[in-house]
């Protein structure tokens, strides 16, 4: 039995940012002014982390994904993996990562359970990915994607974030990438929040454009989405090995269907991305509450989770790297 919330929308799928840090400064990601990081504390441990997992299974979750800041800078997160991948109703455990340290961790991650990963990668040019991130790790994450390839992750899904301008001449050749490797292409639109340093007004692409752009390289065939998907729609060519999937935030915003929560790496439940709104499960968590009352929490956010994002400007005060996409 999943729950349901006002909507009539089954939630089964919990987004649990495990680190508020993270080895990149992705310019749409990190806003520019300095950002305070939380103290370790503050951050739920593990066994926090497993104890809300198991409570939201019983309520009927059925997927859970481990975002950031960069979850594999956390320590000792093949330990977590494990743990969440031996409840035995969680039906899909997902990672997100910027892939620059998944070439030593993906054989560890695949042992410990995890088959479904997330990859970013803006670009396909080293120099650009050097300006968009901060870092000069294009090599370092291309090698992590291919071992990722390697190991035998399935599906393996590489998340672009379009801005104009920036990497809109290489839509052709990343979805290119379909064709030659097992890989979904996800081509995201560019969501404008807080003050990331990036004009929403001069870099924002539609999926419709998109789109059209794709046409010269074939036809895109619709590939029928599953039940615990995310908000991709999900597409590919006749004759690839991977997909091309579409994050259309705000050209054709997913609210309808949208089945998740998130769990901040401070204890903070969303109902919604884009909304302030959070419940607090780590202070009744370490003031000693009951399963009963934290999954009454948790139900409680369900109930208010919000109808949609109603899109003039996201005004929101944590940033991305907090909530972890
Ligand atoms: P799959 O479960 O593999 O389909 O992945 P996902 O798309 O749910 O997760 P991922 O972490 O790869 O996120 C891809 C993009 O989707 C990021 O830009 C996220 O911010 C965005 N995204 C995920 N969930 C939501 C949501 O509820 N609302 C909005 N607006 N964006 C979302
Ligand atoms: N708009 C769209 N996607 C974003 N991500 C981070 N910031 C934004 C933004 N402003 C994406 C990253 C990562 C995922 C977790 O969230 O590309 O793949
Ligand atoms: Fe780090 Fe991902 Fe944000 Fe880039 S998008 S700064 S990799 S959390």
């Amino acid at each position: 039995m999943s729950l349901q919330d006002a909507y009539n929308r089954k939630i089964t799928y919990l987004r649990i940012s495990v680190t508020d840090r993270c080895n990149l400064r992705c310019r749409y990601c990190v806003p520019r002014q300095a950002l305070k990081r939380l103290p370790h504390n503050e951050i739920l441990t593990y066994e926090e982390i497993v104890r809300l997992v198991k409570i939201a299974a019983q309520i009927g979750f059925k997927k859970i994904r481990l975002t950031g800041g960069e979850p594999l800078v956390r320590r000792n997160i093949v330990y977590l993996i494990e743990q969440i991948n031996n409840i035995s109703t969680i039906q899909k455990l997902c990672l997100t990562t910027n892939g620059t340290l998944l070439r030593e961790f993906a054989s560890d991650l695949y042992r410990a359970g995890l088959r479904h990963i997330n990859i970013s990668l803006d670009t396909l040019s080293p120099q650009k990915y050097a300006y968009i991130t901060g870092v000069d790790a294009f090599s370092q994450t291309w090698a992590g994607i291919k071992k990722a390839i390697e190991v035998g992750f399935h599906p393996i899904k590489i998340n672009v974030v379009l801005i104009k301008g920036f990497n809109d001449n290489e839509i052709i050749d990343l979805a290119n990438l379909s064709f030659d490797y097992p890989l979904y292409i996800r081509f995201i639109e560019y969501m404008p929040l807080m003050s990331t340093g990036i004009n929403f007004e001069q870099s924002f692409i539609s999926t419709d454009e998109v789109k059209e752009r794709l046409k010269k390289i074939g036809k895109l065939e619709k590939v029928p989405s599953s039940a615990l998907d995310g908000p991709a729609q999900r597409y590919k060519f006749r004759g690839s090995l991977g997909e091309v999937g579409f994050i259309s935030a705000l050209s054709h915003h997913f609210c309808p269907n949208c089945n998740r929560l998130r769990l901040t790496s401070d204890g903070q439940l969303r109902p919604c991305l884009f909304s302030d709104q959070e419940w607090d499960l780590k202070t009744p968590l370490r003031q000693g509450a009951s399963n009963t009352t934290l999954k009454a929490i948790i139900e409680d956010a369900i109930t208010h989770k919000p109808k949609s994002h109603g899109y003039v400007k996201f005004v929101i005060h944590r940033p991305m790297l907090k909530i972890g996409g």
